[in-house]
């Protein structure tokens, strides 16, 4: 949700601050602006409804000098994505100039004071708010800047990242945080600020999370500094990032989403290297290995997450109850926190989150941590907030995930639950070791599976120009891969705009079936498992009702050709990691639907990937 940049240093802030917002664009594209301070005190701001080309373009004819600057490419919350509704956001004087990424939750009062003391405004957001307020502080109490959003910062209720300038001292950034991401970068004689770390990787691998609360002061001259929002002095943490630049490009492919759908073979053997041992009889992960007790203790687990991670989630649940025999409930992280969940200090939490930023699984975890319970993370991007504040946790390792539809990170997120359920299981002796040495052995032969999966990419293709025509979709699974059919679901929704529901194969006798037609494409996940049959008189339904079956089968299925349409195989598997191969042909189903529909794949309508606001 937006993306922040900020530059001070001696080169010319304006490229650096292009470049880190296209790095940045995967986190919201309805508008971009920058403001940059010039050599002659000017305080200019430059903005553009639409991506971040469209700016870098409308800017060809401005003055963009100036070695500091801020950046924003915005995803809407308050007022619809136009031009005066970008950030930043000028104060009243066009002294100071801020961007934000949060929600203001009390901007509504702040605003209405602000009008009853004169101050007017450009645009419906509560940024501009901010920036007022921080300047009505400043000019009410004959202040600084820094102790004007001190005290600003106090009275705001919600969530933020931002940056400020001021062209009266134009030798600072002024930043700070609270619920959502910002890193600090340190380069020589220069710093940056982000969201992320992707704008920052090509400078420096020096970097600072901020933590909540804190203001973050840069400056020309001189080491950055960390104020609390109470004054206390902070010694900064510096930590060196490990972040490959390559992987934050789309290395020829047409789109980041079809690259990382063919990264899978590798990102999984990245999340099982040094976990897995080479003979496939033993696995380590420490994060378990060092909280035993409290998986042997456990009276429950509970997963919490959100979309594509709440999909995950629910495979985590069949493995370990099959696994582990431990009861296990899976939440959406946003319905847990608001209700009043029954917690107990020997509850297991796991917390699934690709970004490590999502605002309600973070407020979900607070809310576990504070009942007692023990929480484990399951994140991918490193130092991300999540895994900082869970008390232990396993990487997923695929690197950066750009495009906004999660693929890779889903597979990795499905192979760590596989690999906590062997994990705790063994240290249950609730799994014997002959399927434990079973399933391992099976694991390392899966990246291989996926390759053959991938190499069918332009039968796939060819099969996606068939349902362009339609406006529904149904998907359908039983067991392992129902939830394999509400991501299949929930993948060619997002990128295509085409209505999709999965449903556990069973139900669709309870309703929807009333929705079959020759004109419903209906999807099967029909793989050899334990509900084969049943799913096989499931598909018969459908086509007794003119329905027309795409099916994910296993290879050489005779039956299953002769009552489907269309048929996609996959490899045979153990049936607990069927969902790893099972979801490789949805995934490229989806992304050639949407590519023919003329869809923006990587950047979806209305989506962001990083969700930091509840
Ligand atoms: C769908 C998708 C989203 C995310 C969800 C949670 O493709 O990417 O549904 O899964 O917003 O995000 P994380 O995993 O970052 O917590």
């Amino acid at each position: 949700m937006c993306g922040i940049v900020g530059y001070i240093g001696k080169q010319n802030a304006f490229p650096i601050l292009i470049k880190g917002l296209h790095r940045l664009e995967y986190r919201g594209y309805d508008s971009a602006g920058v403001a940059l301070i010039s050599p002659e005190n000017q305080l200019n701001i430059y903005k553009a409804k639409g991506r971040v080309s469209k700016l870098e373009n409308s800017c060809k004819s401005k003055d963009v000098s100036g070695h500091i600057g801020i950046a924003h490419t915005r995803w809407a919350t308050h007022g619809e994505p136009n031009h005066s509704n970008a950030h930043p956001h000028y104060s009243q004087s066009e002294n100071l100039a801020l961007i934000h990424n949060g929600i203001i939750e009390n901007y509504v009062v702040l605003k209405e004071k602000l009008i009853q003391k004169g101050y007017t405004f450009q645009s419906e957001t509560d940024t501009e708010v901010l920036v007022q307020w921080i300047e009505y502080i400043k000019e009410s109490n004959k202040t600084d800047t820094l102790a004007a959003v001190q005290l600003a910062l106090k009275q705001v209720i919600g969530a933020y990242a931002i940056a400020v300038i001021d062209k009266q001292h134009p030798d600072h950034i002024i930043a700070a945080r609270k619920s959502s991401p910002l890193v600090v970068g340190i380069g020589e004689n220069e710093f940056f600020i982000a969201s992320d770390a992707s704008p920052i990787i090509e400078y420096t691998n020096k970097v600072i999370y901020v933590e909540d609360e804190e203001i973050v002061i840069l400056s020309q001259s001189g080491q950055p500094k960390i104020i609390s929002l109470s004054n206390v002095e902070k010694t900064p943490q510096i930590t060196q990032l490990e972040m490959d630049l390559q992987k934050l490009e789309k290395g020829g492919y047409p789109h980041f989403m079809l690259k990382e759908i063919f990264e899978q073979p590798r990102t999984l053997r990245d999340c099982m290297r040094g976990r897995i041992n080479v003979d496939c009889n033993n696995l380590a992960l420490s994060g378990i290995f060092n909280h035993k007790e409290k998986f042997l203790k456990a009276r429950r687990i509970l997963i919490l997450a959100c979309g594509t991670s709440w999909h995950a989630g629910l495979i985590g649940e069949y493995i370990l109850e099959e696994f582990c025999r431990i009861p296990v409930e899976v939440e959406y992280s946003s319905e847990f926190r608001y209700r009043n969940p029954v917690l107990y200090p020997d509850d297991v939490v796991i917390a699934i989150s690709q970004s490590g930023e999502t605002a309600d699984t973070l407020a979900a975890i607070e809310l576990a941590k504070k009942a007692g319970a023990f929480v484990y993370g399951i994140c991918n991007v490193v130092g991300s907030s999540i895994s900082r504040n869970t008390h232990s946790g396993s990487y997923t390792h695929v690197g950066p995930e750009i495009g906004v539809a999660s693929t890779k990170a889903f597979t990795a997120q499905v192979l760590v639950l596989i690999m906590m359920a062997l994990a705790i299981g063994k240290e249950r002796n609730s799994i014997s070791q002959k399927q434990y040495e079973q399933i391992l052995s099976e694991l390392d032969l899966i990246p291989e599976k996926i390759k053959s999966i991938l190499k069918q990419n332009q039968a796939i293709e060819d099969l996606s120009k068939i349902f362009t025509y339609a406006h529904n979709f149904i998907y359908m699974g039983r067991g392992y891969s129902y939830p394999i059919a509400m991501e299949g679901a929930l993948k060619l929704k997002e990128i295509s705009y085409i209505h999709a529901e999965g449903y556990p194969a069973a139900e669709m006798k309870h309703g929807p079936i009333a929705l079959i037609d020759n004109e419903m494409p209906v999807v099967v996940i029909a793989t050899h498992d334990a509900t084969y049959e049943k799913t096989i008189s499931n598909m018969q339904e459908i086509k007794a009702r003119n329905g027309r079956i795409l099916a994910i089968v296993n290879k050489s299925d005779d039956n299953i050709k002769k009552i489907a349409d269309y048929i996609i195989e996959i490899p045979q598997t153990e049936e607990c990691l069927g969902p790893l191969l099972s979801i490789i042909p949805l995934q490229l189903l989806s992304y050639h639907i949407a590519v023919k529909k003329g869809r923006d794949v990587d950047m979806p309508r209305n989506l962001a990937k990083s969700v930091t606001v509840e």
